[in-house]
């Protein structure tokens, strides 16, 4: 399955209230967006029709972060009324405010930058918010280089699932097998875990930064990577909307999704080294 097909079916399973995309580009996945959106890209050139409320930023993502309220566009504020016709949720500020549904991370492809935006995507997050990366399972060396020289680039984003499993292992880190090259879906972030910025100096010097990038072999293989299909047609997604409508506990919610995700077999023994 095309990463643009499975967007498109996340779109309609996880029917999001707001929508977050880092890397816009020409809009192609901006344009599967019909709820309150921000998109934020230094060089979009967008050419095509887009069906969402949106505000749109011309900076980086580290820039567009230091905002004192990067997401406010989404906010529900105090009168339901209000928000009934801005098509936000009318309860949310009552009901511990806004926070990210649904979140597609597609922006500079080097490790550092998609950790970056992870810490940062994670603090609007709550533990039924889906964040999407792109470009996680590159399919050979070059197109993992970081320095650019292939058409199709994915740069060394890959590094993050390794990572991810290291220092935050209650993270369901879905590795889905679409083409061309791969996503990582996240879910169960906690705004209030503060692991990867305590670390982050060391994890990036860790990480290796120099090419070529010796990319383990169950990345280029995708030995733990699960297929689209089944991932789309998992009762989890179900579970997850209802979870976020009755603002379930963390501790259930997650269990609930793990279960899930055991049944469409997600390998629970990820990699934990980078080059391993
Ligand atoms: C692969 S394209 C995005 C494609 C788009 N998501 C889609 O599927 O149609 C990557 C985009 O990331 C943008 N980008 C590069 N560095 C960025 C950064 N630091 N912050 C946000 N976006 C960045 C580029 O300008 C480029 O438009």
């Amino acid at each position: 399955m095309e990463r643009h097909e499975f967007l498109t079916h996340l779109h309609r399973l996880v029917r999001p209230r707001n929508y977050l995309e880092i890397g816009v580009q020409k809009g192609k996945s901006l344009a599967l967006s019909h709820v309150p959106s921000i998109g934020v890209d230094p060089e979009f050139v967008i050419n095509r029709a887009l069906r969402c409320d949106l505000h749109l930023v011309r900076s980086t993502s580290d820039d567009f972060f230091t905002h004192r309220d990067p997401i406010r566009h989404l906010r529900s504020g105090r009168n339901p009324l209000r928000n009934l016709a801005r098509g936000r949720p009318m309860f949310d500020h009552y009901r511990g405010g806004t926070r990210l549904d649904l979140a597609f991370v597609d922006g500079m492809h080097l490790f550092e930058f998609a950790l970056r935006d992870f810490m940062n995507v994670e603090r609007f997050a709550d533990w039924w918010s889906v964040i999407v990366f792109d470009d996680v399972l590159p399919r050979n060396v070059d197109e993992a280089a970081r320095e650019r020289h292939t058409t199709d680039w994915t740069g060394d984003v890959y590094k993050l699932i390794p990572t991810l499993a290291r220092h935050r292992p209650e993270l369901l880190a879905i590795q889905v097998d679409t083409q061309p090259t791969g996503l990582l879906v996240i879910l169960g972030a906690d705004p209030a875990n503060h692991v990867l910025r305590d670390y982050y100096e060391a994890i990036v010097a860790e990480a290796g930064l120099d090419d070529p990038q010796p990319v383990p072999s169950w990345v280029l293989n995708r030995d733990a990577a699960v297929s689209p299909e089944a991932l789309i047609a998992s009762p989890l997604w179900a579970d997850l909307v209802g979870g976020r409508r009755w603002r379930r506990g963390r501790d259930a919610g997650r269990r609930q999704l793990q279960a899930r995700l055991e049944a469409i077999g997600l390998s629970p023994a990820l990699p934990v080294a980078i080059d391993a």
